[in-house]
């Protein structure tokens, strides 16, 4: 998978620890949080420290791609995203992705990861694309739908850190 994807207003390049400052703030108000599994609140400068640090040592595996979505102008972070096989037997690729509260509102989660996906079926070459979003986040649910993707009809019950319980994530698939 590239390490580079352009968009008209983004840049996807690869997380770096000078990005941890600006990931923590995004995460501070809980809403990442909340509609993500893995993040959890309150979430200190160190976790954001650790998790870019574990990210980059794991990028040879080869099943984890995550991308900071930066402004392609100011360079700002605005959030991540990221394609990843749930276990090592999958053979759907799944996406992801967040923006900061100040970023939200803008088209910015749909191009980003419309620009993965791009990327991802080129260089991946993936028969579907899953996703998910938590039955309490309809705005998640829209982005897949700008998108392309469609409801299965299936669910998942996932444990968020952030809620510190568990909550059914509404699965969704793209075929590419
Ligand atoms: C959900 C999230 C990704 C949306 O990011 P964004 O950059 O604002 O998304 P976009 O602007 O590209 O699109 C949002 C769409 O949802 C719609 N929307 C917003 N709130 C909504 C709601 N309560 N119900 C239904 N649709 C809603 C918007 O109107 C827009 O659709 P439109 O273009 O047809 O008008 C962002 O708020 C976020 O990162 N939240 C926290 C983490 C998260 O939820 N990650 C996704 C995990 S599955």
């Amino acid at each position: 998978m590239r390490d580079r994807i352009e968009t008209d207003r983004l840049i996807l390049r690869p997380l770096e620890i000078s990005d941890a400052p600006a990931f923590y703030h995004h995460c501070l108000d809980g809403s990442v949080a909340r509609n993500t599994a893995r993040i959890p609140d309150p979430y200190p400068l160190l976790a954001a420290e650790l998790y870019i640090l574990s990210v980059r040592a794991s990028a040879g595996r080869k099943a984890n791609y995550v991308y900071a979505i930066s402004d392609r102008h100011s360079n700002a972070l605005l959030g991540a995203s990221g394609v990843f096989k749930r276990n090592v037997d999958a053979t759907d690729w799944e996406i992801g992705y967040w923006v900061g509260p100040d970023a939200k509102g803008r088209g910015i989660a749909t191009e980003a990861a419309g620009g993965l996906i791009r990327a991802a079926t080129a260089d991946l070459v993936p028969q579907r694309i899953t996703a998910g979003h938590f039955e309490d986040n309809p705005a998640s649910g829209r982005v897949l739908e700008k998108l392309g993707f469609t409801y299965t009809g299936c669910t998942t019950r996932l444990f968020c850190m952030g809620r510190l319980a568990y909550a059914t994530s509404l699965d969704m698939a793209l075929k590419v």
